[in-house]
């Protein structure tokens, strides 16, 4: 078996180590919807019911993740009466994995036969009506980061050219919308731009990313929302603002700071995406 490009799509059509984990080792769990945790949705893992915790360590092919705050376990179980796969923790390409690697989490949840994909993130706000602790639907995306469906194409997951239109599914924007409605809480929506990161953006750089649309800027999601397209998946995603790049009045952001954000916001996203699964 040759392996090739990252651990997740092999030759010949045999099993990649993460699809016979997902096959052999989830005990035949069937889950209904992924979630990818970013910063500020961590007690989402508190609402799963009757949850079985499999740290990354214990799956063939996953690295350890490396930045505070983020954790690396997959928990099964339910939310809301849903079969649910949530990844607490995810890989950036700025901590120096390739993109095919960073979309490990995501190509497991495919694996599973999860049709449904939900994922969180923390953003900087570059659009000028947003404030910190604000929750921003992604409607499109523009990225910075290498695509990870680069190199051979596994015909058996995706087509080699998928289409990005509608890659947000307006279906899930409304159910989102409409459960942010119930529950009193107010969604702005817009354009992510992925960047690499580590470093934060210039003024210039937010000046540009104005610019061409963007309306927050982060450092992940969007190789993870490539693979899930690829592979079929219906995705819904949201960012929280936790800091606010003005290039006119420029100030530092720091990771502290997005992190105390998501903290603040933690109940309300945890809230909103329980009412989400619910409707899906
Ligand atoms: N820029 C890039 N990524 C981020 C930011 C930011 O300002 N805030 C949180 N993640």
């Amino acid at each position: 078996m040759e392996i090739i490009s990252g651990y997740n799509i092999v030759k010949d059509g045999e099993h990649s180590p993460v699809k016979d984990f997902a096959i052999e080792r989830t005990g035949g769990f069937a889950p209904q919807v992924g979630i990818v945790l970013g910063s500020g949705l961590g007690t989402l893992t508190e609402a799963v019911e009757s949850p079985v915790i499999i740290p990354y360590s214990s799956i063939p092919g996953f690295p350890a993740p490396t930045v505070a705050g983020h954790k690396g376990n997959m928990i099964l179980g339910t939310i809301a009466g849903k079969r649910v796969a949530v990844m607490d923790g995810r890989f950036h390409y700025y901590e120096g994995h390739p993109s095919t690697v960073t979309t490990l989490p995501v190509r497991l949840i495919a694996a599973m036969g999860v049709g449904t994909l939900l994922l969180s993130n923390a953003a900087g706000g570059i659009n000028s009506s947003f404030e910190v602790g604000d929750i921003m639907l992604i409607k499109d995306h523009i990225s910075f980061i290498p695509n990870p469906l680069i190199g051979p194409n596994d015909d058996t997951t995706g087509p080699r050219f998928p289409s990005m239109v509608d890659a947000y599914s307006p279906r899930l924007r409304d159910v989102a919308s409409s459960a942010a409605a119930r529950l009193g809480i107010e969604l702005k929506d817009g354009v992510y731009v992925a960047v690499t990161g580590p470093s934060y953006e210039t003024p210039a750089e937010v000046r540009f990313y104005r610019m061409i649309g963007g309306d927050a800027v982060g450092m992940s999601t969007v190789t993870e929302v490539i693979a899930a397209r690829h592979a079929g998946m219906e995705v819904m995603a949201a960012s929280l603002i936790t800091n606010i790049n003005n290039p006119d009045n420029p100030a530092p952001a720091d990771h502290a700071e997005v992190l105390e954000a998501g903290r603040r916001a933690t109940k309300r996203l945890t809230s909103l995406f329980t009412e989400i699964i619910a409707n899906i």
